[in-house]
């Protein structure tokens, strides 16, 4: 199993690379008593070379091979294309992601428009000094769903300024080791070949959105040639969810998509 954590805070040692360290213990031990092997990478973000977007618009238009900043970006692509679970993990500055995180997903935003991360599951954490975690976490999981991933869950850790290592096992093991377990039984499950409700709907109003657009533009093209705009298909993978959820998301989702598109 390969694990692919992306860890947006630049402190190397802070409280988000605690937290990631715990998971990645963990999840060792889980995989060691399944018999499974597990590759488990961390990426730090801040430290990599990610420029910030120009708004040109050229990904979108042309593809992402067109865009013109040369950078670490195509690389941690191609790393979570290998992967088989992500982890996104980002300290909270000021109620959101941090720029890095945020800069990160701005990036990747031509995955809004050709989501190609249908089958790959992904947990989100969020640290914090005292305040909530929601709003950063839904910033997380709003990117990273209409990229196509299976969110299998979230947690927020409140970890004041910085924690020491061994004062963050302490209080936050067990958490911890929730997340490593919920993402490894998704995984050895499969449990994305059962997109939930909001994810079949998501792609209900996607393929709306995606068939309006010019036959000719680049994101047309991606769709059709995926066969996501065939009657019969209802998600970026084959799939097995319960036929009834799957009518229900994409009668809810067709009313819907007049409005948010
Ligand atoms: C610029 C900045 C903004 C922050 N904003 C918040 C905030 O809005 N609410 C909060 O409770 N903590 C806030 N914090 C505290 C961090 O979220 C918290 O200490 C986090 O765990 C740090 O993670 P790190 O050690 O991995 O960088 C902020 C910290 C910084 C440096």
């Amino acid at each position: 199993m390969k694990i692919l954590a992306l860890m947006s805070s630049f402190r190397k040692k802070g409280n988000t690379a605690h937290i990631v360290q715990l998971i990645e213990q963990q999840m060792g031990e889980i995989a060691a008593r399944h018999d499974e092997p597990l590759d488990f990478e961390t990426l730090h973000l801040a430290h990599m070379d990610i420029e910030l977007c120009r708004g040109c618009r050229t990904c979108f238009d042309r593809g992402e091979a067109t865009c013109p900043l040369k950078d670490d970006i195509p690389a941690i692509r191609a790393k979570i294309d290998a992967a088989d679970g992500l982890i996104l993990a980002s300290p909270v500055y000021v109620d959101d992601v941090n720029a890095v995180a945020k800069n990160w997903i701005d990036r990747m935003a031509y995955v809004c428009h050709r989501p190609t991360f249908g089958g790959k599951c992904a947990y989100l954490i969020a640290t914090v000094g005292e305040g909530p975690t929601n709003h950063t976490l839904r910033t997380m999981n709003f990117a990273l769903r209409s990229w196509g991933f299976h969110i299998v869950g979230r947690a927020g850790f409140k970890m004041g300024a910085l924690m020491s290592q061994s004062e963050a096992a302490q209080h936050f093991r067990d958490e911890a080791g929730d997340a490593a377990e919920t993402l490894f039984q998704a995984i050895a499950q499969q449990q994305y070949l059962r997109p939930s409700f909001i994810s079949l709907m998501i792609f209900r109003v996607q393929q709306h959105a995606w068939r309006k657009v010019s036959p000719d533009s680049y994101d047309y093209a991606y769709w059709k040639a995926q066969g996501w705009f065939k009657p019969d298909c209802t998600f970026y993978i084959e799939h097995r969810a319960n036929p009834m959820k799957v009518s229900l998301a994409r009668l809810v989702g067709a009313a819907l998509a007049p409005f948010v598109t």
